[in-house]
């Protein structure tokens, strides 16, 4: 209990010893994710490319979160990670796939074909690959769920983020598809959707220095006024992950400020 208190746990969480995989956890969105799954008791892997981020987060947030190295484009790479936290953790019972990168704001025709293929390879080839690696674990283990970060640039896209915004309206669509697949197995997926948010991907969605004039610009599109923050999408996966969302999947959640609207 001592020990509880200290760390900030809240004993009885909603994800009491649950396995959790968050991908692209070392910082940003997924940092916040990673942090309030492990405040609700999850067993958090906090799996980035960057080593350092991941074993900083991991060290910050405590709980017992560990550190997992993996490229979520590479299939070795991977299943290397799944089988290391399936190990070290136990088989996960919640996956979000939330890795993931944007070519810079910028007209479409000059984005190259590498670039290109790297959006795509990040953004929607890791999900297939995380759900190669995790699915039949799920299902071994009676269910689970899956929550992919989508965008609003799938739904309402910008202009100059177009092959962007076509990765992102995959991430949303396979999200209900693969809700629909998966029900039979007690495995729910979800996806949320959030609005520009303040991370490192900022200034290459808005393609422009993030000053207070340039922000001002972006901020009258969303009508709450303000960007999204790492908290603001923790905990609307802890909710899609936690008990009382048992009967939802499929959902495309919108946390945007209205900006869908
Ligand atoms: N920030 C926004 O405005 C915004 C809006 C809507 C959706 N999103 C989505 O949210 C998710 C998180 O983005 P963020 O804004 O927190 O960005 P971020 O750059 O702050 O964090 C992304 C993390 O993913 C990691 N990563 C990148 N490539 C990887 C790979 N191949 N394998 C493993 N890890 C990898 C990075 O090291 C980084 O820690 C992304 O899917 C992004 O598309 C972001």
């Amino acid at each position: 209990m001592q020990d509880t208190l200290e760390t900030g746990a809240r004993a009885g969480g909603k994800l009491k010893d649950k396995v959790a995989i968050v991908t692209g956890a070392g910082g940003g969105f997924g940092e916040g994710i990673a942090r309030i799954f492990a405040e609700e008791g999850a067993k958090v892997a906090v799996l980035d490319i960057r080593a350092e981020a991941a074993e900083k987060v991991a060290a910050a947030i405590g709980h017992g979160a560990i550190s997992v190295v993996a490229d979520v484009g590479d299939k070795a790479s991977v299943d290397a990670a799944v089988a290391d936290v399936a190990a070290r953790l136990g088989a996960p019972d919640i996956v979000v796939n939330n890795a993931g990168w944007t070519h810079r704001n910028q007209p479409m025709l000059e984005i190259d074909e590498e670039t290109f293929e790297r959006v795509y390879r990040i953004n929607v080839k890791s999900i297939y690959l995380m759900a190669m690696a995790t699915v039949p674990l799920m299902k071994a283990k009676g269910g689970g769920t899956i929550i992919n970060i989508g965008s609003v640039a799938g739904i309402r896209p910008r202009p100059g983020l177009t092959w962007y915004n076509g990765s992102k309206g995959a991430v949303n669509t396979l999200s209900q598809s693969m809700a629909v697949e998966l029900a039979p197995d007690r495995i729910r997926v979800n996806c949320i959707c959030p609005v520009l948010g303040e991370t490192g991907l900022l200034e290459s969605f808005m393609g422009q220095p993030d000053t207070p004039e340039n922000r001002a610009r972006f901020l009258t599109t969303i009508p709450l006024g303000r960007l999204s923050r790492p908290d603001d999408i923790g905990y609307a996966a802890l909710y899609l992950a936690s008990p009382e969302a048992s009967l939802l999947t499929g959902v495309l959640l919108p946390v945007d400020g209205g900006r869908t609207i």
